[in-house]
């Protein structure tokens, strides 16, 4: 059975047929990109088109890496959200850079980001908090997360003492908020048969302004 399975992973092979990518075709703006593609995924139905893989660099030198939501892409640049305390929140506070991919598998393609990171401010975390469903506040306050807990009771039995202790509105805890990632470069991947693949990084624009935008052997 094992056997099988392994064969499964290791034999896979889808050639990707999907249209290729040009410099041409490219928007000069790697945010503007960033949004035809997102479009695409939105339009082709992908579940869940702004989870993204975040990673960060472990306190222990170990990389990590784990799905979020994107919540924003602008100029400024990409944000998202959690609580401060969990182990991706020590690593995104501690190194003040991570990295991001959106994985848009369905249409052969992938958007890499890199960059340093930093706190949203107190109101941009307070308006989106307060945008959330009312269960989603009530989670935020009685999850530690990343910490052991000892079974789902207790974690029910927390949700039960904050819903008894707020009973209007929920405020934000000061524990739990979001991060900008301030890319520094971008990768767009568009898969092509027989892996030759078209790979474009845009580059110094953080500073500059003006996207430099490189193809990238596949
Ligand atoms: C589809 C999906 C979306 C998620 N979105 C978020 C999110 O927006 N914020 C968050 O803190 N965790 C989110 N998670 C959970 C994280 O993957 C992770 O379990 C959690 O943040 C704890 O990670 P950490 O221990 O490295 O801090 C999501 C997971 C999945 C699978």
């Amino acid at each position: 059975m094992n056997g099988r399975r392994d064969d499964h992973v290791r034999e896979r092979r889808v050639q990707y047929e999907t249209a290729g990518l040009e410099r041409t075709d490219l928007d000069a703006s790697p945010v503007q990109q960033w949004h035809l593609w997102y479009d695409a995924a939105v339009e082709a139905d992908l579940p869940e088109p702004n989870a993204m893989v975040l990673s960060t660099m472990g306190t222990d030198g170990v990389p990590d890496s784990r799905v979020v939501l994107a919540r924003g892409v602008d100029e400024h640049g990409i944000t998202f959200f959690g609580n401060y305390t969990s182990a991706k929140g020590r690593e995104l506070d501690g190194v003040g850079a991570a990295s991001l991919v959106f994985p848009w598998l369905a249409l052969h393609r992938q958007v890499r980001v890199r960059g340093r990171v930093e706190r949203l401010s107190n109101a941009q975390s307070d308006e989106y908090f307060a945008s959330r469903p009312p269960e989603s506040r009530i989670g935020a306050w009685a999850s530690p997360q990343s910490e052991p807990i000892t079974d789902r009771a207790e974690l029910e039995r927390r949700v039960a003492e904050i819903a008894a202790r707020f009973t209007g509105d929920v405020p934000r805890p000061d524990f739990w908020g979001g991060w900008r990632l301030v890319p520094q470069s971008w990768e767009f991947w568009q898969g092509r048969p027989s892996r030759l693949h078209d790979r474009f990084v845009y580059s110094g624009g953080a500073s500059s302004g003006e996207w430099t935008i490189s193809r990238l052997a596949p």
